[in-house]
């Protein structure tokens, strides 16, 4: 099965073709054409994600992204000429309207049909104008040419990206359960099989990637925070620093898998007042020891969580999961503590924003014969379990 996966939830515009495949229970995601664009360095002296702007960028880069996809996967042909050079008034379309309109089909009419069989589409969580624009383009493509648009939840997307290992994805024994950190969300849901979701503890304020970007901009860091705390972190380990500061570890003997991150960040808030110049060593120890504080609760409340749900496999997903030292003191406390529980991270370049998740997900719907509707909105409040 041939996927055209669309993601523009927050700041990533991505567009992917993917080919799935399942030989002996084994499915196989074939990346033909992946494009992304990231809105980072426009958003960077904001401090964060801007709704309209990102909307705007977004409405900008979905045709280039879509033709550069197309490029890739050897499936350009001069028929796409037609979008190509409309760009200019798709883009103002996609940023105008928050619904399909007639006009965008009209210039998009006459665009060939590539080779595909489902047009997948972030349908939330998210930034609503963010999403609108992809939802709206996507409708529209697969109107034209006659596909199905499914709906996909975003962060199904890092489950399953998660599941994928040398782009594929082998047996996974259920009970499942994915710790899910992100700029928006954190939260452990118990999968009791393939698309099934309970929720059993989320945070309570802050997201913990929503942590790393207030804290890193507090220490006059640029958004996204989070590489950069890391980064300084890793250094400030590297030279083995004694910190001669400690901060709170937020719920860590609380008896719910519940996580909340915002008083950790007002202490590190008042913590830095005392240090009013802040040296690079300063800043390193504050990176160490806030990582710190974040993945000791993320690991304790997660093992109690195993614990609680005996699950069999443990998932990690979302932008976070990037987080090099959040990696391997999960790896030691599986390998010591759940040696028979399997353990998903994903790839690198899987584990922020991207539409081969979307594609992915969009197959384990497909191949389970979910049915959706097609006239479907943008979810902002989105969720995956109740
Ligand atoms: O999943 P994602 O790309 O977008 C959302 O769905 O939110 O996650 C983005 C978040 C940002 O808060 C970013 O600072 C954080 O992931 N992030 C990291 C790292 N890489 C990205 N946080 C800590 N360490 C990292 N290496
Ligand atoms: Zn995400």
């Amino acid at each position: 099965m041939r996927i055209l996966a669309i993601e523009t939830s927050c700041d990533e515009t991505a567009v992917s073709i993917v080919e799935a495949t399942e030989t002996s229970g084994v499915i196989s995601f074939t990346v033909l054409g992946n494009a992304l664009v990231s809105q980072t360095d426009i958003h960077k002296e904001f401090g964060g994600v801007f709704p309209m702007m990102a909307k705007r960028e977004h409405a900008k880069a979905l045709v280039p992204m879509l033709l550069k996809a197309l490029k890739e996967a050897r499936l350009y042909e001069p028929e796409y000429c037609d979008i190509s050079q409309s760009v200019g008034e798709i883009e103002k379309l996609l940023e105008r309207e928050d619904s399909l309109s007639k006009s965008l089909l009209d210039l998009i009419s006459n665009t060939k049909k590539p080779a595909f069989d489902l047009i997948a589409v972030t349908a939330g969580p998210g930034l609503e104008p963010a999403l609108w624009v992809g939802i709206n383009f996507a409708k529209a493509l697969g109107r034209v040419w006659g596909l199905p648009v499914m709906p996909i939840n975003h962060m199904e997307g890092h489950v399953i990206s998660s599941l994928i290992a040398g782009g594929s994805i082998a047996e996974v024994a259920f009970p499942a359960l994915a710790l899910l950190i992100s700029g928006g969300h954190t939260e452990l849901v118990l999968m009791k099989d393939w698309l099934s979701y309970e929720l059993i503890g989320a945070t309570r304020d802050d997201a913990v990637g929503e942590a790393f970007d207030k804290v890193a901009r507090m220490m006059g860091l640029a958004y996204p925070g989070g590489p950069k705390i890391s980064k300084l972190a890793s250094s400030a380990r590297e030279k083995n620093l004694s910190i001669p500061f400690t901060l709170p570890r937020p719920m860590l003997h609380a008896d719910s898998c519940d996580f909340s991150f915002s008083g950790l960040k007002t202490a590190v808030l008042y913590a830095l007042g005392d240090h009013k110049d802040l040296t690079d060593e300063t800043k390193e120890m504050f990176a160490q020891e806030f990582e710190d504080a974040v993945t000791e609760v993320l690991v304790k409340k997660t093992s109690k969580a195993l614990e609680q749900t005996g699950a069999r496999t443990l998932i990690i997903g979302g932008g976070v999961s990037a987080n090099q030292h959040i990696r391997e003191e999960f790896r030691k406390k599986m390998e010591n503590e759940f040696p028979g529980v399997a353990f998903f991270v994903p790839d690198r370049e899987l584990s922020t924003d991207n539409a081969v998740m979307i594609a992915a997900a969009a197959y384990i719907r497909a191949r389970a014969g979910v049915t959706y509707r097609e006239d479907f909105i943008a979810s902002g409040q989105l969720s995956l379990g109740k």
